[in-house]
């Protein structure tokens, strides 16, 4: 499997509680590695770009709502097959379904404030990235 990059959110939640590194440190020893990182209070309008794809979902709204209620971590992560090694990492969307050990399952607090974003698939990456960071941004 080849090097890969992966786009990752530290969201609210986390920062509110200052767990940012408890958080970083289970990517890194996922083996995962963070070439990219800003800290940053979202707009309502990048939320809404970002999160577009949702935005016929009920939830819409209060998942706007929620990204910008406080700063968040934007990071770009690379590693061998780290899209799917970041999702494994962090566990299922809703932390009652995420597996123990996960970061959700141990730090999540509702499927909102479920405390990590991570890219779906390598298109999404690269997507995500772009809407994020500069290519000289990214330091590997
Ligand atoms: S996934 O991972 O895309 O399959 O998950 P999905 O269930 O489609 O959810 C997409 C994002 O929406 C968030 N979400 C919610 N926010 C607020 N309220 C409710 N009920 C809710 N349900 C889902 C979920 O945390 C996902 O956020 P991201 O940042 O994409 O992980």
């Amino acid at each position: 499997m080849a090097v890969q990059r992966t786009f990752s959110i530290i969201k609210p939640d986390a920062t509110r509680r200052n767990i940012t590194g408890k958080i970083i440190d289970r990517l890194e020893s996922a083996g995962l590695r963070v070439v990219a990182q800003k800290r940053v209070h979202l707009t309502k309008e990048q939320a809404e770009g970002f999160y577009a794809v949702h935005k016929e979902r009920p939830f819409f709204g209060e998942l706007v709502s929620f990204m910008i209620s406080g700063p968040v971590v934007l990071q770009v992560l690379e590693g061998e097959d780290a899209v799917a090694k970041n999702r494994e990492v962090m566990g299922a969307t809703n932390p009652k379904d995420a597996a123990p050990g996960t970061i959700r399952a141990d730090f999540a607090e509702s499927i909102e404030a479920n405390s990590v974003h991570g890219s779906d698939a390598p298109e999404t990456a690269a997507e995500e990235i772009k809407f994020f960071f500069k290519d000289e941004e990214i330091v590997g």
